[in-house]
């Protein structure tokens, strides 16, 4: 019998108190059944918005984890069982898949993708080559349509989704001015991710800084809503285009955000704002795949790992990407 240890969804977390909503359990491993495969993690994925799953909300893009069940995360490793010819044992492969040593998914349900070996580094599956990177194009390139020349501002821009959108507005011709917390972060946005320019929402006042774009901001791409989208708002260009990715600063509310206090721009600047969601089009991943492994070969976009060790140390991970302690894309290596 092989065990398994996995993370279980024991109540609704309290801000970023992880450890008092899920608890780490054991169970002995039963036979897949037909149509399933099972994967040994070598990495999970953290991603910020598993967050929604964990609280009660009814209206999100996904529907709340019931509790007592076992938490959903990406994981990233071999097949050791299979019945499904797709993924042969011993393959690599990539699936919403479980907290855990294993995980055991139907492939549809768990939108699990077989992947090729030839990669200097397996976990760039969570990297460039993963669905931060597939997010980051599908948003910068078909939702705000960047044109080369034009202004991007990226929020989060240290974090996974954001370093690689920062690269791929760079990638293709536009001028990018990135938003992050620190000192640190900022100078990493800037000289490692090749920003015009990056602003320290933590120490600047961001309004005042985006202010000093000359023409104003023709692409915003929104990774966390609140005090930084009104700033946003406030400072873009007449027919500005903003990408709603994602809304971290609200993830762990019971309920939705006040407006922007400065939505009146949208009218008087004719803004185009439009929400997206990767899981909507599976259809653009090998696209999506090819555009950002052939970028990653030739050197033009890279991501930097946040690694934490220790499947028992999974809730500390978590909760170093919500509070912005990871620079680049945080995991955790599971493979002891
Ligand atoms: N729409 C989609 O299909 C899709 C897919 C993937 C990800 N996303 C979204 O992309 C965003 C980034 O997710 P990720 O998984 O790549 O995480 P990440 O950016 O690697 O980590 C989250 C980062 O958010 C920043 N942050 C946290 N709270 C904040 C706050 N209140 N105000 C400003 N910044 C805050 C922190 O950086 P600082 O130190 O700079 O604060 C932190 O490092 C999330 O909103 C996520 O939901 C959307």
């Amino acid at each position: 019998m092989t065990t398994n240890r996995y993370w279980r969804l024991d109540s609704h977390p309290k801000g970023d108190d992880f450890a008092a909503a899920l608890s780490l359990q054991h169970e002995e491993l039963t036979p897949i059944e037909d149509g399933q495969i099972r994967i040994k993690a070598d990495y999970l994925s953290m991603d910020a918005g598993t967050r929604m799953w964990m609280g009660g909300r009814e209206d999100g893009y996904q529907p709340p984890l019931p509790l007592g069940t076992t938490m959903v995360g990406l994981a990233l490793g071999r097949v050791t069982e299979s019945r499904d010819g797709r993924f042969p044992v011993g393959s690599l492969a990539r699936a919403f898949g479980q907290w855990a040593d294993y995980s055991t998914i139907r492939p549809d349900e768990g939108w699990a993708v077989p992947l090729d070996d030839d990669i200097d580094d397996i976990r760039q599956h969570f990297g460039v080559l993963g669905l931060n990177g597939w997010t980051a194009l599908y948003g910068v390139q078909d939702i705000l349509r960047i044109k080369e020349g034009e202004t991007l501002v990226v929020s989060a821009a240290a974090g996974a989704t954001g370093s690689l959108a920062v690269q791929v507005g760079r990638i293709l011709g536009a001028k990018v001015v990135g938003i992050a917390g620190g000192p640190d972060k900022c100078r990493y946005v800037v000289e490692t991710l090749g920003a015009d320019r990056c602003i320290d929402y933590k120490n600047e006042d961001v309004a005042a800084a985006l202010g000093e774009i000359e023409g104003g901001i023709d692409a915003y791409f929104e990774n966390v809503g609140g005090p930084i989208l009104d700033a946003v708002l406030q400072n873009m260009a007449l027919y500005g285009r903003i990408a709603v990715c994602g809304m971290i600063a609200n993830y762990d509310a019971a309920e939705g955000a006040p407006g922007p206090r400065h939505y009146d721009q949208v009218l008087m600047r004719r803004l185009r704002i439009e929400g997206f969601f990767l899981p909507d089009v599976p259809e653009r991943g090998p696209y999506f795949y090819d555009t950002l492994k052939r970028w990653y070969q030739e050197g033009k976009i890279n991501v930097p790992f946040d690694v934490t060790v220790g499947l028992e140390n999974t809730l500390v991970a978590y909760a170093r990407m919500l509070t912005g302690k990871n620079t680049g894309k945080a995991i955790v290596d599971v493979r002891s």
